[in-house]
């Protein structure tokens, strides 16, 4: 399902050669060649795996897509840019950073300002895409603090509301609507996980509105086979491994 092939601008780019532009220019003038053939045209498609590319005559160590977990930290917004926040690119080390100014490393999806926990990141922009379509469905666990505690008898309703797919009120651009069928689970009275198979705005904090209770506090544990590396302080991030970038590839393939 995934390609093989990677366009040699892209390639280029991830591997530092500067942006998108300038990397187009290099191979225009003619600076690469991929399995002893000048190749004068930027979007030209290279196997990663077996194609030999030579750029200023130094043989290239093809970069692969680049995979990170981040546990995001409050405070922090998923935009590239931002005048009154930080921006979770920020949290990025130069080098990785870079990536995304060649154009291509992106959030699978967003997380609010106020909400922590797992953010992944990458290059593969199919795989993105994938993750983060309807058709998938891909299950998304939060961690979530109530603003109310909820006695034994409520619980037993909001779950039951919420397997039936509840109501849930507009915001910002997305006018009210049936929210799909989601798991809600209790640790305590005023502390649940919620698991939903949807990216709407606010999503999480509609459903608990429409359950007139609030969010005060929210996590993101887990997305598809992804679990959040504890480990991870707020605002660090790790590489994904071999094993957790297969088990994403397969959940969606
Ligand atoms: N739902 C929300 O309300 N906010 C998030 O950040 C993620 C899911």
């Amino acid at each position: 399902m995934m390609k093989e092939k990677e366009r040699l601008d892209k390639i280029l780019a991830n591997s530092g050669f500067g942006s998108r532009r300038d990397v187009k220019r290099l191979v225009r003038f003619g600076e690469v060649l991929v399995n002893g053939e000048r190749i004068r045209d930027p979007e030209y498609h290279i196997d990663v795996d077996n194609d030999e590319v030579v750029i200023n005559g130094e043989p290239l160590e093809i970069e692969k897509h680049s995979y990170f977990m981040m546990n995001k930290a409050s405070g922090a917004v998923c935009s590239t840019k931002s005048d009154r926040h930080q921006t979770v690119y920020e949290f990025l080390a130069e080098a990785d950073n870079q990536k995304r100014l060649g154009g291509s490393l992106s959030t699978v999806g967003r997380l609010d300002a106020d909400t922590e926990g797992l953010l992944i990141f990458t290059t593969d922009g199919e795989l993105n895409h994938r993750l983060t379509f309807p058709k998938y469905e891909v299950k998304k666990t939060y961690l979530v603090h109530l603003r109310d505690a909820v006695s034994a008898e409520d619980k037993i309703t909001y779950a039951e509301k919420g397997k039936a797919g509840l109501h849930i009120p507009a915001a910002a651009n997305d006018p009210e609507c049936d929210a799909k069928p989601c798991d809600i689970e209790f640790l305590e009275d005023d502390k649940c996980t919620i698991t939903v198979t949807e990216g709407r705005f606010h999503e999480v904090k509609r459903i608990f509105i429409a359950l007139d209770n609030e969010v005060v506090y929210l996590k993101r544990l887990m997305m598809g086979t992804l679990h959040l590396d504890e480990r991870l302080g707020r605002g660090e991030y790790r590489s994904l491994t071999d094993e957790e970038i297969y088990s994403l590839k397969e959940l969606v393939k």
